[in-house]
């Protein structure tokens, strides 16, 4: 059996709006996994992975409008991975709604992996750039309190 995808210091990349959805798409993981692993919560589990698809959805639009505000050169790589991952995430989607196919652990094993690669990764590579960058659209406390305001 894999580790489970816990919240962790490592996770925290410094910016506000990013740390927050990170925590909370941590924190449905954690509960697909819950609910996976008691099998009788099938479609519990289903709809938090709803809710996980679409809060990624949200996520994803608002770490992209930060790209553009910032002008981070690292952005139409960085909207590729998001726009993968949201394609499979749709199509996870519409399975896990199949009575036929419930979602199993080695899915949920998966599905954590790629969260934590993907903050560890591309987000950590975008949170630096806005943390040390002063000469882009936004200077980082500029960026941190427009985002803090615009983005639950
Ligand atoms: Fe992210
Ligand atoms: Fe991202």
């Amino acid at each position: 059996m894999t580790k489970p995808l816990l919240w962790r210091p490592e996770l925290e990349l410094g910016v506000d709006m990013m740390d927050r959805h990170h925590h909370h798409m941590v924190t449905l993981c954690e509960t697909i996994r819950e609910r996976v692993n008691e099998r009788a919560k099938h479609k519990d589990a289903a709809d938090v992975f709803s809710q996980l698809v679409g809060f990624t959805a949200m996520h994803f639009e608002a770490e992209e409008d930060l790209m553009r505000r910032s002008a981070y050169p690292g952005r139409m790589d960085h909207q590729d991975r998001h726009h993968e991952l949201s394609l499979r995430l749709k199509s996870w989607d519409e399975r896990a709604r199949r009575r036929d196919c419930p979602l199993s652990s080695s899915f949920v094993a998966r599905l954590e992996m790629w969260v934590q690669n993907h903050i560890l990764g591309s987000d950590r590579g975008f949170s630096r750039f806005l943390l040390n960058s002063n000469d882009g659209a936004l200077t980082k406390r500029e960026c941190v309190r427009s985002v803090s305001v615009c983005f639950v």
